[in-house]
């Protein structure tokens, strides 16, 4: 794993930005992996006032909640739109359908995956170190499934929405092995809040029970964090 540590998200985001510029520019990527969370806000925003032209490749992102539709406001559909399709609109966008019902939504998005397969994927990680929402205990072969939200995940979400009532307490998401798959690999992670998910990503064994340890098998992943999410690395 690469390992760049920034002052701060600001920098973290430009230092991400800088991956996706010579991906597009010098690497020929055609389709991105993108992320929803309020970690990649920044580097979503460097990209909509950026001038690099994404009208010929493809997006497909990782998960979306099931039961909301796309034009629900906490739905990624929507958070997509707004933070980066509206201003930036690539030549096929793809979310999983969280309307659909499991077995279509599941086949359809392995079919989608198959067919476009990812150049580069972005990446947050929840506190419990979830990619997607691959909560710990996910197997690592798993492709696209439907997953019961842990309390954990929840609770963390509930900010984006009215009440804790109103959060979805089901996804749909891409699943590791499907993530695995990608040919490059950039997870961000600012806050403290991440420390310990990133230290046991980094340094800890590679588990099922901490989802990002998986990283530590692919051989194109670079980590950007800021100095509060690396601040257990040098134990
Ligand atoms: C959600 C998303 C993840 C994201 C995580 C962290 O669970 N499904 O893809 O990484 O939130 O979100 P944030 O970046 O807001 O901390």
């Amino acid at each position: 794993m690469e390992i760049i540590i920034t002052k701060n998200p600001q920098e973290g985001s430009l230092a991400a930005f800088d991956l996706i510029k010579k991906a597009v520019e010098e690497e020929n990527a055609q389709v991105f992996g993108l992320a929803t969370g309020s970690t990649p806000e920044g580097l979503y925003q460097l990209i909509r006032e950026s001038d690099l032209d994404f009208s010929d490749k493809i997006s497909v992102n990782l998960d979306e909640y099931v039961g909301l539709p796309a034009d629900h406001p906490q739905s990624y559909h929507y958070f997509m739109e707004e933070h980066l399709f509206s201003k930036k609109p690539f030549k096929k966008s793809y979310l999983p359908d969280g309307m659909a019902d499991e077995e279509t939504a599941i086949k359809e998005y392995d079919e989608i995956i198959k067919e476009h397969p990812v150049d580069v994927q972005i990446l947050g990680i929840g506190g419990n170190a979830h990619i997607g929402f691959n909560e710990p205990g996910t197997p690592f072969n798993s492709t696209t499934h439907k997953v019961n939200l842990t309390q954990e995940t929840i609770n963390d979400n509930k900010r984006f929405f009215d009440s804790i009532e109103d959060v979805p307490t089901q996804a749909y998401t891409m699943g590791i092995a499907s993530i695995m798959q990608a040919k490059k690999i950039i997870l961000m992670a600012f806050g403290e809040n991440k420390a310990d998910a990133i230290y046991q990503t980094v340094k800890g064994p590679v588990t099922e029970e901490v989802p990002a340890s998986v990283l530590q098998k692919h051989d194109n992943v670079t980590l950007i964090l800021d100095e509060e999410a690396a601040k257990r690395l040098n134990e």
